[in-house]
């Protein structure tokens, strides 16, 4: 027990993307600025997606632009294609992510594709955003349950998380984008991950719909896992995702793994206001 546990904030990224309201860039560009200065070393702010499957993530090129780069952070954006790519790259993200599903039903609905064409797709971004000098870091959604597809089975979550492995991620994160695992079924997936991809390259990426994300990262931590997505407030929801709740709130990782005798290296206090000022933007949304 003990040592360090990295929490990848992914707030201004997963958590905006679901607001209904347009939340003005100035508001993301302040959240991210404070979020800089709690001791992450990842912040997810951007998402170089279709704006027309998600207008709430049109402005990522102003966002990255807009904020105030800490020393030692890396700022990151999704990119789910060569164009996605190109944005990310013309406003100098750090690293980037392709992401991809376990279970057919969900990859069609996220990026309208079957898992075979995603990763055809995902290729030539992971081999230009080497080119770029930009590390590449693999997301796969629904690792457990399909809003669509139901229960999905340990070995096609290796399957995928195998392919994006020897494309070059230099990390996979899992993703239980529903928030419906139970832990037996989270240790199940990741023994299953762990045959393929080393555990120190594996996160784990809760949401908390049921209420049992923390649970999931304690039998995560079990099982060798010591980076976990989390985002300040538990905002967030993928908006292809039916019933997806928020991710697992940033403090409350950052507090269970304190009582179980784990560092984060975070400042709990601007986490507190990080908490506050997220949880403002989705209130003035609401
Ligand atoms: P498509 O409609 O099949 O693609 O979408 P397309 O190539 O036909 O493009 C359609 C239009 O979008 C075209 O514009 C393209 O130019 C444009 P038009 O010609 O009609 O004017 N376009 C773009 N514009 C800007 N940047 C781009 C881009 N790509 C196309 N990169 C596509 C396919 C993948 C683009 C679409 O499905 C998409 O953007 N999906 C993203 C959905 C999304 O963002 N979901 C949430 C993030 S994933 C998540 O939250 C899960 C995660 O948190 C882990 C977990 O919890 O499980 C990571
Ligand atoms: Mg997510």
């Amino acid at each position: 027990m003990g040592g360090y546990v990295e929490i990848f904030e992914a707030g201004p990224r997963d958590g905006l993307q679901n607001e209904k309201r347009l939340i003005p860039t100035a508001e993301k560009v302040a959240l991210v600025d404070l979020l800089s200065t709690a001791g992450f070393r990842r912040i997810e702010c951007a998402s170089f997606v279709s704006p027309k499957w998600v207008p709430q993530m049109a402005d990522s090129g102003e966002v990255l632009a807009g904020i105030t780069r800490a020393p030692g952070v890396s700022y990151a954006a999704l990119t789910p294609n060569l164009k996605g790519l190109e944005r990310a790259v013309a406003a100098r993200a750090d690293e980037v992510s392709i992401f991809g599903a376990a279970s057919e039903g969900f990859s069609r609905a996220n990026i309208n594709a079957t898992i075979a064409e995603s990763l055809e797709r995902f290729r030539p971004v992971a081999d230009a955003a080497r080119a770029a000098g930009v590390l590449v870091r693999g997301y796969i959604s629904v690792v457990v349950d399909c809003p669509y597809d139901g229960a999905v089975a340990p070995d096609k979550v290796a399957w995928v998380a195998e392919r994006l492995w020897e494309m070059g991620c230099y990390e996979i994160s899992l993703g239980d984008t529903i928030g419906r695992g139970r832990p037996e079924a989270i240790a199940a997936m990741l023994k299953a991950v762990a045959e393929v991809v080393p555990v120190d390259k594996m996160a784990g990426h809760y949401h908390d719909t049921a209420g049992r994300a923390l649970e999931n990262i304690e039998v995560s931590l079990d099982c060798g896992v010591r980076v976990f997505d989390a985002a300040v407030g538990g905002l967030g929801g993928c908006p292809y995702a039916p019933g997806a709740a928020g991710n697992v709130a940033t403090e409350a990782v950052h507090d269970r793994l304190i009582a179980l005798g784990y560092e984060t290296g975070l400042d709990r206090d601007v986490l507190t206001r990080a908490g506050a000022m997220a949880r403002m933007m989705r209130k003035e949304a609401a």
